[in-house]
């Protein structure tokens, strides 16, 4: 065992890049060492062994690392007892593994709810309203001059906006579409039935009847789960005038049905923030070329302010485990 049992048990950090540094290093005030990775870690066997060597009992994460059942059983028998992702999607992590080897697992929900919400609208203007190709055509010198007829696009004002998922990411982008004029419903749940902003309607009025449709869902597999749930048919049901725009997670849409319609002239437009397989960097890679669909490289929560507030609130999350009380924002399966 190479490990120092002089030194302090650490926090490991699973990259270096983290916005809000400053309030990780305050765990070191705390009496706990810090271990910066210098990287994306390869996979859940090897961050596993990562923790084990460095005597970690925290781990602050991010929402793509591979916190699987190999690097939970490793984490678990090395003393691990939180892993405190700087996200608030976990579909990264196997929930039944940490609960086996006893982790604690948090996220950070609510810090970030307003800035992905931004984004969220961003691309719902910048896609209706074809906003990146009359720049990307300014650009590479083709303004004839003004045109009538120029880069027309959709209004966003007036039309009809529909939310899949209407958690706290859904209902600030509710609130925005609100204050643009628009007229709102989501897809009625239990737990999201009507309210002053929305109105909760079923599944083909939320997709027939909306102008603009929003995926603002965390991606869950089994039995009533969200993988692929935007898929040919749904799209089928969408208005051939609609504009589509994912800020969950990639695998919600089936992209090849997206493009398929896109390319067929049944859908508007889209505006993706998530991939299903990210990064995505080929300049051949049809979502880099498809004509109506906006790209952006994952960016819903990146604002600066939104970043440190994640950091902080995972930060207080690995501090109140370590100190034996509860966590702030646990995960449950
Ligand atoms: C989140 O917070 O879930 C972001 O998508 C980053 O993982």
């Amino acid at each position: 065992d190479a490990r120092d049992s002089r030194a302090p048990a650490a926090v490991l950090v699973t990259r270096p890049d983290v916005p809000g540094r400053d309030a990780v290093d305050g765990l070191a005030g705390d009496g706990w060492s810090l271990v910066w990775e210098p990287g994306r870690p390869a996979d859940g066997h090897a961050l596993g062994g990562r923790v084990d060597a460095v005597g970690a009992v925290g781990v602050i994460a991010l929402g793509d690392d591979p916190l699987d059942a190999r690097f939970f059983a490793a984490a678990g028998a090395a003393g691990v007892r939180v892993v405190s992702l700087v996200a608030v999607g976990h579909d990264n992590v196997d929930l039944a593994a940490a609960e086996r080897a006893g982790v604690v697992v948090t996220n950070t929900p609510g810090v970030l709810a307003e800035t992905v919400a931004d984004t969220a609208f961003a691309l719902v203007l910048m896609a209706r309203r074809r906003l990146v190709e009359a720049s990307d055509d300014m650009r590479a010198g083709r303004w004839a001059g003004f045109a009538l007829d120029g880069w027309l696009g959709l209004d966003v004002h007036g039309a009809t906006l529909g939310l899949l998922g209407y958690g706290e990411i859904g209902r600030a982008v509710a609130r925005r579409g609100r204050g643009f004029g628009m007229r709102v419903q989501h897809l009625a749940r239990p737990s999201a039935p009507d309210d002053e902003v929305s109105s909760a309607v079923g599944w083909e009025e939320l997709l027939g009847g909306s102008d603009v449709v929003v995926v603002a869902l965390p991606l869950r597999d089994g039995p009533g789960g969200t993988r692929g749930i935007v898929d040919a048919a749904a799209l089928r049901l969408m208005r051939r005038t609609a504009t589509l725009v994912n800020v969950g997670r990639g695998p919600l849409v089936v992209e090849a049905d997206l493009l398929a319609a896109l390319g067929e002239g049944r859908l508007h437009s889209a505006g993706l923030d998530v991939f299903d397989g990210e990064p995505r960097r080929d300049p051949r890679d049809p979502v880099m070329r498809t004509p109506g669909l906006v790209v952006l490289p994952h960016v819903g929560s990146a604002s600066e302010a939104t970043r440190v507030g994640m950091t902080r609130l995972a930060v207080r999350n690995v501090r109140a485990v370590l100190a034996g009380q509860p966590p702030l924002t646990p995960v449950t399966a």
